[in-house]
């Protein structure tokens, strides 16, 4: 579907997010075709820029950044729209020039009085920026208009200061018009997950505490925080990616049925799982943090978390984190779910692993199986999409030797199409007005209300354990997964 005639207006236009993503995202989707004619953007800031000024520093972002090809005639139809604000968050001036610039947008480009404001800015900047939007008067609509705002993570701190700035949001626009922005429900294999748990007969009769032992959720990346270290420090993985992108993936992989793929059925259904999640009693047995010291990325030499540039050297930020954790339904009585991400691990990989139990009987001899596992499906979020399927298979000879064999399925050969860009698709269902991928309020409060008491039991710890850069996190990772008698896959 195409969007609408609308306008996007961005604050924090010059930060990393928007220059490297949501740029190159509005463009790919002009190239696609998906975005009408009648579309303005205006970036907002500090800068004095003119339009043109403005719009030649997106077309350099854009040219670097974009997936789709660029194309001249595509990026004049966009130019012809592109407008700047200067300003600072706390000048209503300023918000009034924006008012007028929306406005104008409306009568030469036939904007139509529909926007979205995209909120890429730090959550400290949410309430002021939400009070001008309501003083402007720029969050109203007229009648048959609408107006969206998008905001992006961290939806605060911890439970309190979550319900605190989503009262903020609420208080100017209505519950229906927030879009709340986690990148990896726009990642087409995270999609892909409820296409295969639910258009398929071969999966759901596996998929509960019968037969699956465990699941296994890793977010692992190589990089370090990079120049990120003002935004980082203090909030650390856990906060950072378990209680968005890992507490998500966790509710899609075990979620019953929705009746339909509505927002309010998904949410539903979603809800239910927060809502039944139980923290292990012994948080010291059951969780495990860590932060990266000086090591080897492949070739590179890279330095420690404490010798980051803008990182204090007694930071306890840790840098890696994983977490056990119970679904109190039938459905998973009895299966952990472990959760872990950290930075400047062995290797970039997002998988999600459902590790099965063993067969209750094997009818060869014990020296035969000693190289099969336990069977385990695993959806490969990236890089390398798809999904791979273990098993054991005999081993080619005279004697009946059975080992594990992989099955695979990858995007990349079965499929020619490219997929869009998780914000290519995210950016477009706002401009629909479609919000079955962005989570709710309440998700997000049953997340915090998840990961608090962790972050509370750490905050009582001391130190994160330390970790070498290049390799798979702290002992205490893996003397955690050790204690239940399993261990973490190597992706
Ligand atoms: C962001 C985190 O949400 O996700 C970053 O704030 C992280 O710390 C990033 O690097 C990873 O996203 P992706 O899509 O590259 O896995």
């Amino acid at each position: 579907r195409i969007a609408g005639p609308c306008s996007v207006v961005i604050f924090g236009v010059t930060g990393d997010l928007a220059r490297k993503k949501l740029l190159p995202a509005i463009y790919d989707l002009a190239n696609r075709g998906l975005l009408p004619p009648s579309f303005g953007l205006t970036g907002f800031g500090r800068r004095e820029w003119s339009n043109e000024y403005f719009a030649n520093w997106v077309k350099e972002h854009v040219q670097r950044y974009c997936r789709t090809p660029f194309r001249e005639s595509t990026w004049n139809q966009l130019a012809g729209g592109i407008r700047f604000v200067t300003g600072t968050f706390d000048d209503p001036e300023a918000f009034r020039r924006l008012s007028a610039t929306v406005e104008e947008l409306d009568r030469v480009r036939g904007t139509e009085g529909n926007h979205a404001f995209y909120l890429s800015v730090p959550p400290s900047a949410f309430p002021v920026v939400a009070r001008q939007l309501a003083e402007s008067g720029l969050s109203k609509s007229r009648e048959g208009a609408w107006r969206r705002v998008i905001i992006e993570k961290p939806f605060g701190h911890d439970l309190e200061s979550a319900e605190a700035l989503g009262n903020t949001i609420a208080s100017v626009f209505d519950q229906n018009s927030i879009f709340r922005i986690d990148h990896y429900l726009g990642k087409e294999t995270v999609q892909n997950l409820m296409a295969m748990r639910f258009s398929n007969m071969l999966f759901e009769p596996l998929w509960n505490n019968h037969y699956v032992d465990h699941v296994q959720i890793t977010m692992a990346e190589d990089i370090g925080i990079g120049s990120r270290a003002g935004y980082y420090d203090g909030i650390g993985a856990a906060r950072d990616v378990i209680q968005n992108h890992l507490i998500q993936l966790m509710a899609l992989t075990a979620m019953d049925e929705p009746v339909d793929f509505s927002a309010r059925n998904v949410h539903y259904e979603k809800t239910k799982i927060l809502s039944a999640v139980r923290l292990p009693e012994d948080l010291a047995a059951s969780t495990s943090r860590g932060q990266y010291t000086a090591g080897w990325q492949g070739e590179e030499k890279v330095r420690g978390y404490l010798e980051e540039q803008g990182i204090s050297p007694d930071s306890t930020t840790e840098t890696y984190a994983a977490i056990k954790l119970w679904i109190d339904t039938r459905r998973w009585a009895g299966v952990p779910f472990y959760l872990r991400t950290g930075k400047r691990l062995g290797k970039r990989v997002t998988e999600l692993a459902v590790v099965f139990k063993r067969a209750p009987h094997l009818p060869f001899d014990s020296s035969s199986t000693q190289e099969l596992g336990a069977n385990e499906i695993v959806f490969r979020i990236q890089p390398n999409e798809g999904i791979t399927l273990r098993f054991g298979s005999k081993v080619p000879g005279s004697t009946m030797e059975v080992r594990d064999v992989n099955m695979d399925f990858s995007y990349g050969s079965s499929f020619t199409k490219s997929s869009p860009e998780a914000y290519e698709r995210l950016i477009l269902d706002v401009l629909l007005g479609e919000p079955p991928l962005f989570p709710t309020t309440e998700e997000v409060n049953l997340s915090w209300k998840i990961l608090d008491p962790i972050e509370k039991f750490w905050a009582s710890q001391g130190r994160p354990d330390p970790y070498t850069a290049g390799t798979w996190g702290p002992r205490s990772a893996d003397d955690m997964m050790a204690r239940d008698g399993r261990a973490w896959r190597l992706p």
